[in-house]
């Protein structure tokens, strides 16, 4: 599994210190990382939302935010929403590609089983559809986003998730 493969990434829960660190893999995650699939009016008003930080660390802190490290840096993140959905998932362009996406990822979906939801939905951007597929997550249906007077479109996918043995939540949320 990814953890013996990369010895040094780990996982541990946003600290509101992270903030202004996540806002940056944010933005150069959409600026770096979608340019195939989004333009760049529509990647600007994307990575707007992490613009004003108290308002994006209280989105990532009202939510079951965790953190990818490296060496204990910061290279990715990932929120749950209400158990059952992501809400973000952002790697840093300088570290994709080497797992932590995929690790951030397993943990929402187990995080999410053991609190006893069914299913995880994301709204899956054009650029990470390949990501979710991989992962057993299907298309539901095509949206079309407005953010700042510009229109993204995104993918509703879902992914049933296997009862957690015993049930009952047993790991705690972040901060
Ligand atoms: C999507 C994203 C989170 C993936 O993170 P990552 O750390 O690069 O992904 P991983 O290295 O864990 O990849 C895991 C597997 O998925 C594959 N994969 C990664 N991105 C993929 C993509 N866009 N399409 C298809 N497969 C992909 C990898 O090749 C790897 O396959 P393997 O297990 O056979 O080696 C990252 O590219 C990102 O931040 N993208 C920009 C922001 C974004 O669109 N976020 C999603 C919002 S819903």
């Amino acid at each position: 599994m990814s953890a013996q493969a990369h010895p040094k990434l780990a996982l541990r829960p946003m600290l509101p210190a992270d903030v202004p660190l996540l806002a940056e893999i944010f933005r150069a995650g959409i600026e770096e990382l979608t340019g195939e699939d989004y333009d760049e009016a529509q990647r600007e008003a994307w990575s707007a939302e992490a613009e004003d930080q108290e308002q994006f660390g209280a989105r990532l802190a009202g939510e079951l935010t965790l953190v990818a490290t490296r060496s204990g840096a910061p290279i990715g993140f990932a929120a749950l929403a209400g158990n059952k959905r992501i809400d973000m998932l952002y790697v840093h362009p300088a570290a994709a590609g080497q797992e932590a996406g995929a690790m951030l990822c397993d943990a929402l979906e187990k995080l999410a089983a053991a609190r006893g939801s069914k299913e995880l939905t994301v709204e899956a951007s054009d650029t990470a559809r390949g990501f979710f597929e991989r992962r057993g997550f299907c298309a539901q249906s095509r949206n079309t986003v407005s953010l700042r007077g510009e229109w993204l479109a995104n993918t509703t996918m879902v992914k049933r998730l296997e009862a957690a043995p015993g049930g009952a939540a047993s790991t705690r949320s972040a901060p």
